[in-house]
């Protein structure tokens, strides 16, 4: 199988690789849901988009308890995305088209409708079958207290007791999320010898990277710890390194360079920077830049911090405004505090959507300007912003049960909306036009004017902001490359300037008020409107050629 760009050793590192979340992208079959026949139509859209990657997330067969990352089966596409011969027909397609593939890996759980969680429930305690996962008495007199205290991380304990073959009421078993996502068991060697046959069967099928999921958590220490407020028994312990660099050396062995990129939220840049080590993952996502607030004095320092510790592994970096998982990038910019954490949102609070696209628009610029890769999730190219109005009954994600149906931090439903393609009603070109069923969450009428076919008549639209960077990127030497690195320029406080190498500057004015330039310069692009006297507005960015 021909792989694009093979004589491009080493593309991940300057990548910018685009986001399908392949439920909510494009509906082929009109049964409401995106699927891979629907990816496979747009594939020329996200080729003229002018991005070099995609990153699916799970598309395997599952439940769909955790949106997919609940897999029963890692090697079969779930019937609901289509099959597998279209997952090989997309890889191909895609290629043709210099887009590279790189499918989601998840292996800290699994579904609970694994063959092998069933295989375990059915053998009962103390038996092998159970030995792959983290089975537990529990404590108590009775077994009736969860074996350890600890907490999933959607909310509620992170055990849940199992009715033995006999019907009694039995052992504990792990997950650190949902109870459909039992743990498995890294010390025993088939989930070691399974997951790396697992790597192998999509690089057969010409996959190019792997987006490994939750990937600090996989070992845990058999000790369980019952307190563990500080979550050491089962975050980024040293011996998960070693699954990793075995990884690697699987990768390693197929022609053209593939990539492995690591979910790993972690704080501490030194930790984060030892996934990286030689022999180990090429990069990972950067998770301080999307929460940092929109303010200049906190972006210099994610943005230092991040380039330092890359620097010192000799790592690219990664740019990441959204994903799945977080309010999308315009509401969280149109609010007052315009931070993010995960845990912890703020819906209902109120949101300047003017303001909010306006600076997603500048910080579209800001990071397609930083030497690495960039991740752009599908409708950040549109301006969509996070739908805060869904009704409680047709909300899908596990943290909104698990959370307590909480109206201010309800899951991550708001930033899974189905894109709107054309038309001026739901559902907006994302299912065929003779559809009976309407998609899996609805979408605001006022999305009317944020379609793809809208944007693409509107030389002002976010789209063609998109379009027109990610197309100067490709072509500019300096953002062509990540050892040219970056040099900041004297500006005002509020004000972010640098120039990467000789001919190339970006600045942004995150001030209220309109800036001079720090810098004479051609405008090669702006996110909005220079002043007529060449003033960079509030809230603007604008690439300069030097
Ligand atoms: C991180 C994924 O991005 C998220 O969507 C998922 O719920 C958890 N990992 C568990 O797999």
């Amino acid at each position: 199988m021909s792989v694009p760009g093979a004589h491009e050793p080493e593309w991940w590192r300057c990548a910018a690789i685009y986001q399908i979340y392949p439920r909510s992208f494009a509906d082929g079959d009109g049964d409401g849901v995106g699927d891979l026949a629907g990816v496979l139509a747009r594939l020329p859209y996200l080729a003229e988009l002018g991005i070099d990657a995609i990153w699916f997330n799970p598309w395997y067969a599952s439940p769909q308890a955790d949106a997919g990352y609940d897999v029963a089966d890692y090697r079969r596409i779930d019937p609901l995305f289509g099959t597998l011969e279209q997952a090989e027909e997309l890889i191909r397609r895609a290629h043709e088209l210099g887009i590279r593939i790189i499918v989601d890996i998840v292996p800290n759980h699994t579904s609970d409708q694994n063959p092998w969680f069933q295989a375990a429930l059915a053998a009962g305690p103390g038996s092998a079958e159970r030995e792959r996962f983290w089975f537990r008495p529990g404590r108590g007199p009775a077994g009736e207290l969860p074996p350890t205290a600890w907490e999933g991380f959607f909310g509620g304990p992170a055990w849940t007791r199992v009715t033995e073959p006999d019907g009694t009421p039995g052992d504990w078993y792990l997950h650190l999320f949902a109870p459909e996502q039992p743990d498995f068991n890294w010390e025993h060697p088939d989930v070691r010898a399974d997951f790396e046959e697992v790597l192998r069967f999509w690089f057969d099928r010409g996959a190019d990277g792997f987006r490994v999921d939750s990937a600090a958590l996989l070992v845990k220490d058999a000790a369980l710890p019952v307190e563990d407020p500080t979550q050491q028994a089962f975050t980024d312990r040293e011996e998960v390194h070693a699954i990793y660099r075995r990884w690697r050396e699987v990768a390693d062995s197929y022609p053209g360079s593939r990539v492995l990129i690591g979910e790993v939220w972690l704080p501490d840049a030194q930790r984060l920077a030892r996934y990286l080590r030689p022999g180990e993952m090429q990069t990972v996502f950067n998770f301080p830049y999307l929460e940092c607030a929109w303010e200049a004095p906190a972006l210099r320092t994610v943005i230092d911090d991040t380039l330092r510790f890359h620097r010192d592994a000799q790592a690219p970096a990664t740019w990441v405004l959204s994903n799945h998982d977080v309010d999308r990038v315009v509401t969280r910019y149109g609010r007052e505090d315009t931070s993010f954490a995960i845990y912890a949102r703020h819906h209902g609070r109120p949101v300047d959507l003017a303001l909010g696209t306006r600076r997603a628009r500048a910080a579209a610029l800001l990071t397609q300007a930083l030497p690495g890769s960039v991740y752009l999730y599908q409708g950040e190219e549109l301006g969509l912003w996070e739908v805060e109005s869904i009704p409680d009954e047709l909300r899908q994600d596990p943290m909104w049960e698990r959370k307590g149906r909480n109206p201010a931090d309800p899951g991550r439903d708001g930033c899974r909306v189905p894109l709107p393609w054309s038309g001026a009603t739901a559902p907006f070109g994302f299912s065929p036009p003779d559809s009976a069923a309407e998609p899996w969450l609805p979408q605001p009428d006022s999305w009317k004017e944020y379609t793809v076919e809208a944007q693409e008549a509107d030389s002002a639209s976010m789209l063609s902001l998109y379009r027109a960077a990610l197309h100067l990127r490709r072509g500019l030497p300096a953002l062509r490359t990540d050892t040219a690195g970056l040099s900041w320029l004297d500006a005002q406080e509020q004000v972010l300037a640098f120039r990467r190498g000789d001919s190339f500057a970006c600045v942004v004015n995150l001030s209220p008020a309109a800036v001079p330039l720090p810098l004479p310069g051609t405008p090669l692009l702006a996110s909005g409107p220079l002043g007529a006297d060449g003033e960079l507005p509030a809230d603007t960015a604008v690439w300069l050629a030097l």
